[in-house]
């Protein structure tokens, strides 16, 4: 158990989920049975090899992808019993993505991209408030860009900075909204190693300072090693939880002997 506000209901709780996939006619079932639970807070990470079902398990915490049976509840609310116009609207007041590939729609800039949630969500409840609506985003936008350290990119497209920059922009795009939970789907994966620490660094800090709940689905022990308590998932289920701790060093040993125990 975590020491984070360990006396309050979690802010994320799944309860066996299952996914099957039908494959070339035959069901093929990638998610078997889990259930986890993930308070206020905390920097949880679900680590398994490619293939595992990580992204599935992601995108049915998310209200991506529905579950053949099991639930999902956020803060209370069970996902799946929402109209499909409520659970897009949840999802875009409730939880921030970041993808492996940041997502970013190269025509707009890095501003306009961190802005995109925001402004669909607000002209969904406000659709007359013209001006001052944009207004709003951008103010909000560049708030979160500033917090991110990312202070004279508004401008700049997604080509015309660093990948380690674009994976920021991703990050402060899911923050826009004021997320209750933030869902990182492999988000070092394409970077290198100094874009990587950046964005677990400040996923950290996200989780320690602001009380943000983080989950984050990785392959790579390294990345992994950042969070308070790791899954360790092998094909659709989760074999152990590893207790980490809020720790100031991210080594890998104590994930490496779980890891080895299970013939990983
Ligand atoms: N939409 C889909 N339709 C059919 N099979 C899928 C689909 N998405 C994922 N799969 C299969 O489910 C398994 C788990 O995939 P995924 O969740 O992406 O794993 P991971 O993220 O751990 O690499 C893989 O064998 C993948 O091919
Ligand atoms: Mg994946």
């Amino acid at each position: 158990m975590s020491e984070v506000e360990a006396d309050q209901p979690p802010v994320l709780e799944a309860q066996d989920l299952h996914k099957s996939y039908a494959i070339s006619r035959t069901p093929r079932e990638v998610v078997r049975g889990i259930s986890l639970q993930v308070r206020r807070g905390e920097f949880f990470a679900v680590m398994g090899p490619s293939g595992c079902g990580k992204s599935t398990l992601l995108h049915i915490l998310g209200g991506l992808s529905q579950p053949t049976t099991g639930r999902v509840r956020i803060q209370g609310q069970d996902l799946y019993e929402l109209s499909d116009r409520e659970l897009t609207a949840f999802r875009r007041n409730r939880i921030g993505f970041i993808f492996q590939f940041f997502n970013l729609l190269p025509s707009l800039t890095a501003a306009e991209n961190v802005m995109l949630p925001y402004r669909l969500e607000r002209e969904r409840v406000w659709p007359l408030r013209g001006l001052g609506r944009d207004r709003d985003a951008r103010q909000r936008a560049e708030e979160v860009m500033n917090l991110l350290g990312l202070r004279g990119l508004q401008g700049h497209r997604p080509d015309e900075i660093a990948g380690g920059e674009q994976q920021r922009v991703a990050v402060a795009r899911a923050l826009v909204a004021d997320p209750a939970v933030v869902l990182a789907d492999e988000p070092t994966g394409t970077l290198d190693y100094h874009g990587g620490r950046a964005v677990l660094e400040l996923l950290l800090r996200l989780s320690r300072q602001d009380q943000r709940t983080i989950v984050m689905v990785t392959h790579d022990v390294r990345t992994a090693a950042y969070a308070e308590r790791v899954a360790i998932m092998v094909d659709g289920e989760i074999r152990e939880t590893v207790e980490l701790g809020r720790r100031s060093v991210h080594d890998t040993a104590p994930l490496l002997e779980r890891l080895s125990a299970h013939g990983l």
